[in-house]
């Protein structure tokens, strides 16, 4: 497995094809945490209408720190998992009382706040921070199940482990903000859950599922 190869190939698709999102204009902390609770359980396309609205009505954190909890919850109306909206109005609050006014870049600062868990934090330090840390969701666990043909069910910590480690491994130091969103990218764009378009796919010399012939039965569903 050609590990240069891979992350060359990668970010050079990711270049020329990236989605033009609305927080990838400026990577403003603030814009990139909102993005990202918004992007748990919801469809990008809703997500991106949401986010429009969301910055219209609270352009910066004090704004949505000063808004009274209803207001909050009525731009959230449709959205559901309606605790995502109230955890973002809780740590707005704490952001101005103990982080100076700001959405924190760090995991570590990150990590504990309200609605912020170890994925979440990954995901702000290393895209709006650039910190050198590995953010592993569903479509990227999809990816590397495929990548590294993981013959163990992605829902066991085994499988969850050396995916996180193969992820680590792989991340290119300072180089994390476009590496983790060019695997988020591939595994909505190309390495879907279905119908993954391999023959479209930056790494598809290097996919061992793929050059096993085992695409579609990675990741492995269930035990057993
Ligand atoms: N899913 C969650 N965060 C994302 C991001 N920044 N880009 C693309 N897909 C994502």
């Amino acid at each position: 497995m050609n590990r240069e190869a891979i992350v060359t190939e990668l970010l050079s698709w990711f270049f020329r094809v990236k989605r033009d999102l609305p927080w990838r204009s400026t990577y403003d902390p603030y814009h990139v945490w909102v993005s990202e609770i918004m992007l748990q359980q919801t469809q990008m396309e809703r997500g991106i209408r949401y986010f429009l609205e969301w910055i219209e009505r609270f352009p910066d954190l004090v704004s949505v720190a000063q808004a009274p909890e209803q207001e909050i919850l009525k731009m959230w109306e449709g959205l559901g998992y309606y605790s995502r909206a109230r955890n973002l109005h809780r740590a707005a609050k704490i952001m101005i009382r103990e982080h100076g006014g700001v959405v924190p870049c760090s995991s570590a600062a990150l990590i504990g706040l309200p609605g912020i868990g170890p994925y979440t934090a990954a995901a702000i330090a290393s895209i709006a921070g650039n910190e050198d840390i590995a953010a592993v969701d569903a479509n990227v666990c999809r990816v590397f199940s495929r990548l590294f043909d993981i013959a163990e069910p992605i829902k066991t910590s085994k499988a969850r482990n050396r995916i996180s480690s193969l992820a680590e491994e792989l991340l290119p130091r300072g180089r994390a903000r476009q590496f983790n969103q060019a695997l988020m990218d591939l595994g909505g764009l190309v390495c879907t859950p279905k119908i993954p378009r391999c023959s479209d796919c930056p790494l598809h010399k290097e996919c061992r599922a793929c050059n096993n012939g085992l695409v579609q039965l990675r990741p492995v569903k269930s035990p057993g």
